[in-house]
């Protein structure tokens, strides 16, 4: 198995690649990434002397790179994206770029390089929001933001190869992902590293939004196991089964690090806020797979990591963060709401 690794230096393919080298053998890893600011090459330094592995630091969207990234690979499988829906509000066209575009450049690859399966990594959001049953994979894609679009159009792109040029493509639709290495512009690792500075923690709205959480971990062997066991032309919902409202993670954060609810401010909400998301995983667990880490148990490990890695994650948010931090939640601060 000679695998191509799109976007391996972010959060959820770092974790894949760790995953595929430390269970199989036998397989080689290329890592193609542009290395954009959610990228941290620290992540794979565990397995950057391995000589299975090889990073290549290049764009989905350049055709001729993606050509050389490939050759010779026997299975691709595609994180790299925009993958920070707040940024998406702020401008999308990188997201478009990336997610669309990108996605229909590797396809095109792929069906030229003849390889055995195409993995595209999507995400729960193209179903857009739900009040009813989790979701199933037949559900018609709503998508409602920059970003859920722009990962619809890749989603789509992919299975339209399937279905067109006979490329053997397998979609995953994974929920909210948290877990070590997460870039701390989302939710979880923004809060945890908020509260360990004794920040404060900006929740949108009322803060009764629910996501359905899963460990990093978990969704990486759900991917796997998709790509190794699932049929082409197959989508599969890659879900956590742990349904939380925002505020509930905010508390548990909270009393993770030991900071007190004076920290939590209600801020102005994000436009079009998906309130809902919930998925029906039960097809993936049909090929044996489930997730492993409890979420309790998940969400403490996470903290301890984040308290363990300054070295991690203060770089980071010292940087290009600052700027984005400050257009995203100056003005939201200054008319919060305190709890
Ligand atoms: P991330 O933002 O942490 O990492 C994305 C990676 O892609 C970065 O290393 C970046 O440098 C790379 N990248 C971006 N544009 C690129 C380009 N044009 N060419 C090459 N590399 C590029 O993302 P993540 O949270 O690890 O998500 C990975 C994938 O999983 C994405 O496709 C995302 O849509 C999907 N997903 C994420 C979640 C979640 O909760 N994080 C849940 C479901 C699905
Ligand atoms: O559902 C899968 C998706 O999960 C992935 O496809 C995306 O790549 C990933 O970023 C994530 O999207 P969300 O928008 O759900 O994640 P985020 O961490 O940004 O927000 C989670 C929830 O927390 C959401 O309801 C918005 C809320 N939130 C988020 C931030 C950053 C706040 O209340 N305050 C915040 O400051």
């Amino acid at each position: 198995m000679q695998l191509l690794v799109t976007g391996g230096a972010g959060f959820i393919g770092s974790h894949f690649i760790r995953l595929v080298l430390a269970e199989h053998p036998e397989a080689r890893v290329v890592n193609l990434d542009k290395l954009t600011y959610a990228a941290s090459p620290a992540n794979l330094a565990s397995v950057e002397d391995d000589p299975r592995y090889r990073f290549v630091q290049g764009d989905i969207t350049d055709a001729a790179v993606v050509a050389e990234a490939m050759a010779g690979c026997t299975h691709v499988v595609n994180f790299a994206a925009e993958s920070h829906v707040d940024r998406s509000i702020h401008g999308a066209v990188d997201f478009i770029t990336t997610d669309v575009l990108g996605t229909w450049v590797l396809c095109d690859a792929a069906r030229s390089a003849g390889v055995d399966r195409y993995l595209q990594v999507s995400t729960d959001e193209v179903y857009g929001s739900t009040e009813g049953r989790p979701f199933q994979e037949d559900d018609p894609l709503r998508p409602s933001s920059p970003y859920s679009a722009s990962k619809a159009g890749g989603d789509l792109q992919a299975l339209a190869y399937m279905h067109t040029h006979g490329l053997p493509v397998v979609v995953t639709r994974g929920s909210n992902t948290y877990g070590p290495n997460q870039y701390p512009e989302k939710l979880i690792p923004l809060f945890v590293t908020n509260a360990l500075d004794g920040e404060p923690l900006p929740v949108y709205g009322d803060g009764r939004q629910v996501r359905d959480w899963i460990h990093a971990e978990d969704h990486a062997r759900g991917i796997l196991t998709a790509l190794l066991e699932g049929v082409p032309g197959e989508v599969y919902n890659v879900g956590g089964s742990n349904e939380r409202e925002n505020i509930w993670i905010t508390r548990q954060v909270l009393e993770l690090v030991g900071a007190g609810d004076d920290l939590i401010r209600y801020v102005a909400d994000r436009p079009g806020h998906d309130f809902r998301y919930a998925l029906d995983s039960s097809k993936l667990m049909a090929l044996g797979w489930s997730p492993r880490i409890d979420l309790a148990e998940g969400l403490a490990s996470t903290v301890q990591w984040y308290r363990d890695r300054r070295d991690w994650w203060e770089p980071i948010k010292s940087g290009e963060f600052r700027e984005f931090y400050q257009r995203q939640y100056e003005e939201r601060l200054h008319a919060a709401v305190r709890s």
